[in-house]
């Protein structure tokens, strides 16, 4: 009697024939073909709800790509102590950015920049570019730091003094990941590093990332 009631709505033929409701036999097959079609139809339905879910999930869910500093390296580099202190310097900061989504993430407006004791020491630099579904690429930015920027001078004396300028280094990447046309979402991510430059062979060391 239940699964009467169940195929019930499914079955409109019934409303149509009811003069069939007088032969058994006939009603009998009429109601397990309509029993398989439901069958079919419902598992049809269960498929692809489950096929838009996962797709809704892996697919179209935008994930944070993944920023990294991968190396710093000087490019140039001028100093004194004497009669001000003064360092300049051109920082080549070769970043990677990996993409985990099923569309491309487009950023602009992102900024690398140093910092000398919490301050930054560089003009304003932004950074543009693409990087295509489910790819790692690597960009390379150039950026000039003057310590003229400081207000406060004095612990860049000891450290010109000492060889080794401890600096920071800060990458804010923001873009948007393109799904399908008309989806996009905007994803920020943001990168924070020390590192020490060493004056006398201009090597950078202890490049440390959280
Ligand atoms: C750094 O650059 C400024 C101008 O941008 C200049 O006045 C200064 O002398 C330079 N310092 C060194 C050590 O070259
Ligand atoms: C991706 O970036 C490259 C250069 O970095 C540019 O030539 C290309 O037009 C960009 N593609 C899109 C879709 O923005
Ligand atoms: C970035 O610059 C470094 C050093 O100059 C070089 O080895 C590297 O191949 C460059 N990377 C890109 C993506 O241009
Ligand atoms: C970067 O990290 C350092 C510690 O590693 C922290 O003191 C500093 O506040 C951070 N800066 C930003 C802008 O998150
Ligand atoms: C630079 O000098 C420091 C010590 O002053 C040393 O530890 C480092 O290995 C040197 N780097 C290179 C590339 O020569």
């Amino acid at each position: 009697m239940a699964e009467e009631i169940q195929s019930w709505p499914l079955n409109p033929s019934r409303l149509n024939h009811r003069s069939d409701e007088e032969n058994p036999v006939f009603n009998n097959i009429r109601k397990e073909r309509s029993n398989k079609c439901f069958v079919y139809v419902f598992t049809a339905i269960v498929l692809q709800s489950i096929f838009i879910l996962v797709f809704a999930l892996v697919v179209l869910r935008p994930k944070s790509p993944s920023v990294k500093l991968r190396s710093v390296t000087v490019k140039s580099l001028r100093y004194t102590t004497s009669p001000l202190p003064s360092l300049n310097a051109t920082l080549v900061a070769e970043i990677s950015i990996k993409n985990p989504n099923f569309g491309s993430f487009k950023f602009e407006n992102s900024a690398v920049s140093f910092l000398y004791e919490g301050k930054q020491i560089n003009g304003k630099k932004t950074v543009k570019g693409n990087v295509s579904a489910r790819e790692t690429k690597r960009f390379n930015v150039s950026v000039e730091v003057r310590s003229s920027r400081l207000s406060e001078k004095q612990n860049l004396v000891n450290d010109l003094n000492s060889g080794i300028v401890k600096l920071s280094s800060l990458a804010r990447i923001v873009g948007k990941v393109h799904l399908i046309k008309i989806l996009k979402t905007k994803k920020t991510k943001e990168m924070n590093c020390t590192m020490s430059i060493n004056l006398k062979n201009r090597t950078i060391k202890d490049l440390l990332c959280n």
